[in-house]
C-alpha cells in the first residue's frame, strides 16, 4: 500500500497542514491503518494452473481445465502460466513453441481468463521458475522421481533427459513460488502434486514453515472427452492422428469433418453405456456442448442413426466453439496486446516469486550482498 497523507486524513480528519502530530506519530498511525486494513481484508486464496504449449489447445482442456479456471477467478487470486520450461522436456521446433506460446496466452484470454483480474503469464519470463527448481532438485529423493509414471512413459517415448526425470521438480516449484492454496489439475497429475506437498513438508520441517502445502483440485469425471479414433483413451492435444482431437483453433468445416469420421462402437443405438466408449463419449460431446443432460439427448435421439446424430452433434459443437474462435483470432492478431499482458503478467508473478526464493535462500544460507 503507498502511504499517502491522504490516508492519514481521512481516517482520522486530520486537517491539511496541521502540526496536530509530529512526523514520527504520523508515520506510526499511517503503518498502524496499513497493517490493520490489511488484516480486515483477508487476501483471497490463491489457484496455480499451468499447461505446455505443445500443439495446440483442445475441447478436453477447456472442458477438464480452462473452464474451471474461469470458475475459480472471481473467488480466487488466479494465477495461469503457460509452461514453456516444461515443454523442453520434449525438445520442441523453436519456431513452433515460440509460435504457440503466444497461441495458448491468446486462447487463454479468448476462453475466459481474465488478465486484468488473475496474473497470466509465461513460465521462462519469471526466472525464479528455475531458481527454485535447483534449490527443490537438492531436496528430491531419485527413488521419488524415479517412480512417477509420467516421466516412465515419456521417457521411453523421447530417451531419457535429465529434464523428463526432474519435471515434477519444476512443477513443484510453480506452485510453491506463489504460495498456492489449491491447484486445479487432471488425475493424471496427481502423484506430480504429491511430490509438491512432500517438498513442500520437507522443507517446512527442516526450516521453519516457508511453502503453504498445497490442495489438489481435480475435477469430477463425467464430462471427461475422450479420442475419436480411440474413445478409451483421453483426448490429448498431443495426439499424433489429428483426427483423434478437436483443437479449440479448428475451422467449422474441420470440426464437422473430425465428428462425421470418429469411430462408433457395434450396435445402433445413441445411448450412453460404458462398454460403448465411442457413442458415450459423443454423447458427452453433445451434452458439454448444449449443456443438456446425457439422457433428454438419448431420448431425442430415440430411433436415429449414427449418421444424423453425429451432423447435429457437429452442428452443435461449431456453434459451441464459435465464440472462441471469434475472440481467439482477434487476440491472437494483437501483438501490442499480448505482450502488454505477458509483460505485466511476468511483472505480478515475480513480484510474488521474489518473495518466497528469498526467504529459501536465507533459510538455506546463501549469502545476500548487504
Ligand atoms: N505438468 C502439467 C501438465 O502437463 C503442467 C504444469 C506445469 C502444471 N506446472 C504446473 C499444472 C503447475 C499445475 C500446476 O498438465
Amino acid at each position: 500500500m503507498i502511504l499517502h497523507e491522504r490516508t492519514l486524513q481521512l481516517v482520522i480528519f486530520v486537517p491539511k497542514k496541521s502540526n496536530f502530530l509530529k512526523k514520527r506519530e504520523k508515520t506510526f498511525l499511517i503503518i498502524t491503518y496499513c497493517v490493520m486494513s490489511e488484516e480486515l481484508q483477508p487476501s483471497k486464496k490463491i489457484i496455480f494452473s499451468g499447461m505446455q504449449p505443445t500443439n495446440q489447445l483442445m475441447l478436453g482442456n477447456y472442458i477438464g481445465a480452462l473452464r474451471q479456471w474461469v470458475g475459480f477467478q472471481d473467488s480466487y487470486k488466479g494465477i495461469f502460466s503457460v509452461v514453456d520450461l516444461h515443454a523442453l522436456t520434449i525438445r520442441p521446433n523453436p519456431a513452433l513453441l515460440r509460435k504457440q506460446t503466444l497461441d495458448f496466452i491468446a486462447m487463454y484470454i479468448a476462453t475466459g481468463i481474465d488478465p486484468e483480474k488473475s496474473i497470466v503469464f509465461v513460465q521462462s519470463h519469471v526466472p525464479e521458475h528455475s531458481q527454485l527448481t535447483w534449490v527443490l532438485n537438492c531436496f528430491a529423493q531419485m527413488g521419488e522421481c524415479s517412480k512417477m509414471t509420467q516421466y516412465k512413459e515419456k521417457s521411453e517415448k523421447f530417451s531419457q533427459n535429465v529434464g523428463l526425470f526432474t519435471y515434477p521438480v519444476l512443477m513443484a516449484a510453480d506452485i510453491l513460488l506463489y504460495q498456492t492454496d489449491v491447484v486445479p489439475v487432471g488425475a493424471d497429475q496427481k502423484q506430480h502434486l504429491e511430490l509438491a506437498r512432500n517438498l513442500a513438508e520437507r522443507f517446512n520441517g527442516t526450516y521453519s514453515p516457508t511453502f503453504v502445502v498445497p490442495e489438489p483440485f481435480i475435477p469430477e469425471e463425467g464430462a471427461r472427452i475422450m479420442s475419436l479414433q480411440e474413445p478409451t483413451k483421453k483426448m490429448s492435444k498431443s495426439d499424433e492422428n489429428p483426427r483423434a482431437t478437436i483443437f479449440l483453433t479448428d475451422t467449422a468445416d474441420e470440426i464437422r469433418s473430425k465428428i462425421k469420421r470418429a469411430v462408433t462402437d457395434s450396435g445402433t443405438t445413441i445411448t450412453y453405456d460404458e462398454s460403448r466408449p465411442a457413442i458415450s463419449n459423443l454423447l458427452t460431446i453433445y451434452s458439454v456442448a448444449t449443456g443438456r443432460p446425457i439422457k433428454e439427448i438419448e431420448q431425442e435421439f430415440n430411433g436415429v442413426g449414427f449418421e444424423t446424430f453425429k451432423k447435429e452433434l457437429g452442428e452443435q459443437l461449431v456453434t459451441f466453439l464459435k465464440p472462441f474462435s471469434e475472440r481467439y483470432t482477434e487476440i491472437r492478431s494483437q501483438k501490442d496486446f499480448l505482450n502488454d499482458v505477458m509483460a505485466t503478467g511476468a511483472k505480478n508473478a515475480q513480484n510474488i516469486a521474489r518473495k518466497t526464493l528469498r526467504k529459501v535462500y536465507k533459510k538455506i544460507g546463501l549469502t545476500e550482498i548487504e
